[in-house]
């Protein structure tokens, strides 16, 4: 008897910090993997055994998904290689220090592009490949619904993500749900800045409610929910992670 495939999990950004964490998490579930990444490092080979350790297959694409070409010959492989997914992550992001005096056009467009409009176009492109009662999920930020002065492509990004979010769900039910994680402070490179100094990191840790960071693995385990049929009525949210730090007036 033809042994029957297991569903994929694409993951953006699949190899480091939250991208990492939900690629493990989806392999525990059962799913083959397919991470994109950027930049190689030592720990995609870990990340490889870790995953066939558990019996799936975890195929990683070198793609900068800024750069359309690249970006397409991805599509054209995943196409070409019959792949069937179970959900879609975008979760690859970049956020950029800008004040109103400081931004200007080219980093506004890097963050825009990579942020906002590479997860759509991933949705318009990996949509028929994905299984009926499947999943898109973005990783959103709290930066998109709470403004602040710095960071400002990012929060626009962010922002629009969410509305994003809700006309793909609108566009793309029944057959697909598509929510988003809105997340706060999460401890990953990203955040590296904040969380090595001892003193921000105290400071955010007395700022949230739950009185810790947020780890990689909260994001997965709301994303593990998101895509399972717990979640088969759920569809057009964005869903806040953030330890309650978005209950204060003033962050
Ligand atoms: N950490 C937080 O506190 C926080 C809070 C709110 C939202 N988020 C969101 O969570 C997502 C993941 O962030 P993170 O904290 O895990 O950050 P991270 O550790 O900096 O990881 C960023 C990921 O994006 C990938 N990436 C960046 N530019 C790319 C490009 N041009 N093409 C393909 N991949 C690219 C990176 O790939 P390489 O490893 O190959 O470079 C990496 O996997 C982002 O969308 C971020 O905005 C994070």
């Amino acid at each position: 008897m033809e042994k029957v495939k297991p569903l994929s999990v694409l993951v953006t950004g699949g190899t480091r910090g939250i991208g990492r964490a939900i690629s493990l998490k989806m392999a525990e579930e059962g799913y083959d993997i397919i991470a994109v990444y950027r930049n190689k490092d030592l720990k995609i080979k870990e990340l490889s055994s870790k995953i066939n350790g558990m019996g799936r297959t975890c195929t990683l694409y070198k793609t900068d998904l800024t750069n359309e070409s690249e970006r397409l010959k991805l599509i054209d492989e995943l196409r070409n290689s019959n792949v069937q997914l179970k959900a879609l992550v975008n979760n690859a992001g970049l956020g950029r220090s800008e004040t109103l005096d400081s931004v200007d056009i080219e980093s506004w467009d890097k963050v825009i592009r990579l942020n906002e409009t590479v997860p759509l176009l991933m949705a318009r492109d990996l949509h028929n490949l994905i299984k009926d009662g499947g999943s898109i999920i973005n990783i959103g930020s709290l930066r998109g619904v709470i403004p602040s002065t710095d960071l400002l492509s990012y929060q626009a990004s962010k922002a629009s993500l969410i509305q994003i979010t809700r006309a793909l769900a609108k566009t793309l039910a029944p057959k697909i749900r598509v929510n988003s994680i809105v997340c706060g402070w999460i401890r990953t490179d990203m955040t590296k800045g904040l969380h090595t100094d001892d003193n921000m990191m105290k400071l955010i840790e007395s700022w949230t409610p739950m009185e810790r960071w947020g780890e990689p693995e909260d994001v997965s385990e709301m994303a593990s929910f998101l895509i399972s049929n717990k979640a088969s009525f759920i569809t057009g949210q964005g869903f806040v992670l953030d330890g309650g730090v978005s209950l204060l007036k003033n962050i």
